[in-house]
Parts: C-alpha cells; structure tokens; sequence
C-alpha cells in the first residue's frame, strides 16, 4: 500500500472479502477529509493528553501519516495537575485524574511547537476556569503558522473548577463558547463531555454559538476502589475512564449528535482498531481522534489510518469521507 503526497492512497485490496491474497485490485481513494476548515491528510488525528506535544511520539510514528494531534491541554501558566496515584487500569480501559498537567502556553509557543517537523497539522487544547481564560488562549495561539485550530476543553471530568462545569450546563457552555468565537477567527473546535443527559443539546448549543467543529467524547466521570486499602484508586477520588470500554457510549454519543448539528464532528473515545474508527465515521464523525490507545502502542494511529483507507478501498468508496454518515439503519 502506498500513499502519495497529496493524500490519496493507491492499494491492493480484496473485493470480495477481508482477505487481500484471493481476490485483488487496485483502487484509489482518497483519504483526505476537511475538518471544520482545517484540511487534513487523512482523518485520523490524535487526542489530547494522550500524546503530549507530538515530539514524545516521533520515535515510534512518522507524524506524517496521521492527520494531525490535539496537543495536551494548554493553561496560561504551566500546571502540575494531582499528586500521584493519579492512574490506574479498569476492565477494558483507564481510569485518570491527571489535572492537566502541562507546559503552560508560553513554552508550548516557544518551546514545543518548534521542535516539531513542519507540515504536522497542530490542533492546540485550551483549558480554563472561566470564558475570558479559554477566550486568553486562544487569541495566544490562533493565528501561529504552526497551528491550524484550537479544541477547548470544556470537559474535563476530575478538576476541581472548570472543564466539566461549561460542558454540563447549557448556559455556560453558551458564554464559553461565544466569548472564545469572538477571540479567535480560527478553527474552534469545542470538547463534549459525555458526562450529560442530552448530548444533542450540548452539540446544538456549540453550533448556535459559532463553534466550527465538535470533539466528543472526553473521559466519562468514573472512580474504582481497591478493597484492600478500603481506598479510591486516585488520589482525587474521582476520574475519567477512557479506552475500549466507552466506545459504545461514545459511538451513540456521536450518533445522536450528529443527528442534531450541522457542524463536523470527530469522534473520540476507545479507538483502538481502524474498524472502531469507521464505526465512528458510519455514525456521523468526518475525523477521529485515538487517545488511550496511544499508551498501548505507540504506533497505532498510523495503522489506523491506512486501515480506514482499505475499508474505503474494499467497500467502493472513492473517498474516505463518504463514509461520514453512511450507516444503514433502515
Ligand atoms: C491520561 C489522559 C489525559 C488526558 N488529558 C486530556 C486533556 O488534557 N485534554 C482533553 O481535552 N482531554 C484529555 N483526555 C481525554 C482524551 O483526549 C479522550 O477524550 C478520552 O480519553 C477518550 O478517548 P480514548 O478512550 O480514546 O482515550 C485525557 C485522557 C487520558 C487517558
């Protein structure tokens, strides 16, 4: 399988089933999507927190074959998050309360971004405790030639003040995202929270607000115990679950969002195989993003991506994103 410059990938596949060594031909498709006006080379992007600043993973996958990444949670000053156990491992997924830990905004300017190779799409992450906060950072970042588009983070399900509090109730949600759309003229991508009634909601009021796009979903509110100690797992008590065992949630999650907006929306949440991630695309999403499994294997996001444009190729598709939206249900 080869894929050249421009996105559109040339490969061998079956036709008439899974196994490329019995039937094959030669099909072209183009992998390329447009994410809330940002172009990407293929819809696989990953996701914030789960893979640092891109540097830490260019030993392990040429950043070039994946769309892009959401770098980690940016705030104005750098933050140390919760004090350890602060992670620890669930039935099919992950249970964190890091607290958005990170460089603060400033070193990722100056120190991150340069050290990432050009044409790597960059989709920054803001996080804050109030409207005028996210509103701060992105006018920091948007508009830098390194970065394509800013994601805030109104869902973060272990700090104690912000993240969850805008994605959780409508009317904050409404003045966040208007107060950061008139900060900023580029790409807004807004966060979902999983941790609500009605997602469709949340994802009409994004859209009524000026946001470009929507991400969903972040970690769902979650806690374990160990019965040993007779105490939490985390420190902070409470944390996010991430990995496989959302994913369904997830995937309905995306459904009935996309069902209520207009606006693009990338998946998240247990996405570990390219077959996960064309669930998403079936349901709705025209990008994805892959979090948790990152930790697992480094290079997944990369195989991911090819693994999609094969989908494509083997069911006659002409383009990766005919699949947004093409779930049969009748
Ligand atoms: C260790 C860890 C740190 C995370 N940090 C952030 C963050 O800084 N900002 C954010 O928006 N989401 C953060 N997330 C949430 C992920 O981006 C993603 O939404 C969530 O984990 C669901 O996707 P997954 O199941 O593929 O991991 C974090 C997740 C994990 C596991």
């Amino acid at each position: 399988m080869s894929s050249d410059q421009d996105g559109v990938l040339r490969t061998s596949v079956a036709t008439n089933g899974t196994n490329a060594s019995t039937t094959k031909c030669t099909a072209t498709v183009d992998e390329r999507v447009e994410f809330a006006g940002i172009p990407l080379r293929n819809a696989v992007l990953t996701a914030s927190g789960t893979f640092g600043y891109g540097t830490e993973f260019a030993p392990f996958l040429d950043l070039e074959k994946i769309g892009g990444f959401v770098a980690k949670s940016l705030t104005l000053e750098p933050r140390f998050g919760n004090p350890p156990p602060r992670i620890g491992e669930t039935p099919s997924g992950m249970l964190n309360a890091i607290s958005i830990e990170n460089v603060g905004v400033r070193a990722f300017l100056e120190e991150k971004l340069p050290a990432l190779p050009e044409g790597v799409v960059v989709i920054a992450s803001a996080f804050g405790t109030a409207p005028e906060i996210y509103a701060e950072l992105a006018s920091q970042v948007s508009g830098h030639p390194r970065i394509s588009g800013i994601e805030i983070n109104a869902s973060c399900p272990h700090v104690k003040s912000g993240g969850i509090e805008f994605g959780q109730d409508p009317k904050l949600l409404a003045e966040l995202v208007a107060t950061v759309r008139k900060a900023t003229t580029g790409s807004l991508l807004v966060k979902l929270s999983p941790n609500v009634t009605r997602i469709a909601d949340m994802a009409k009021v994004c859209e009524a607000e000026g946001a470009d796009g929507i991400s969903m979903i972040n970690a769902v509110q979650a806690m374990e115990v160990d019965v040993e100690t007779r105490r939490p797992i985390l420190s902070n008590i409470l944390g996010g679950l991430s990995g496989p065992a959302i994913r369904p949630i997830a995937l309905r999650m995306v459904w009935q969002a996309a069902q209520a907006v207009k606006i693009p929306i990338c998946g998240v949440g247990g996405i570990s195989s390219a077959e996960d991630a064309v669930k998403f695309m079936l349901c709705g999403a025209s990008a994805i993003q892959v979090g948790t499994a990152n930790y697992l294997d480094p290079g997944v996001a990369g195989r991911i991506a090819e693994g999609l444009a094969n989908y494509a190729a083997r069911h006659g598709f002409a383009r990766v994103a005919d699949l947004t939206g093409a779930l049969e249900t009748g």
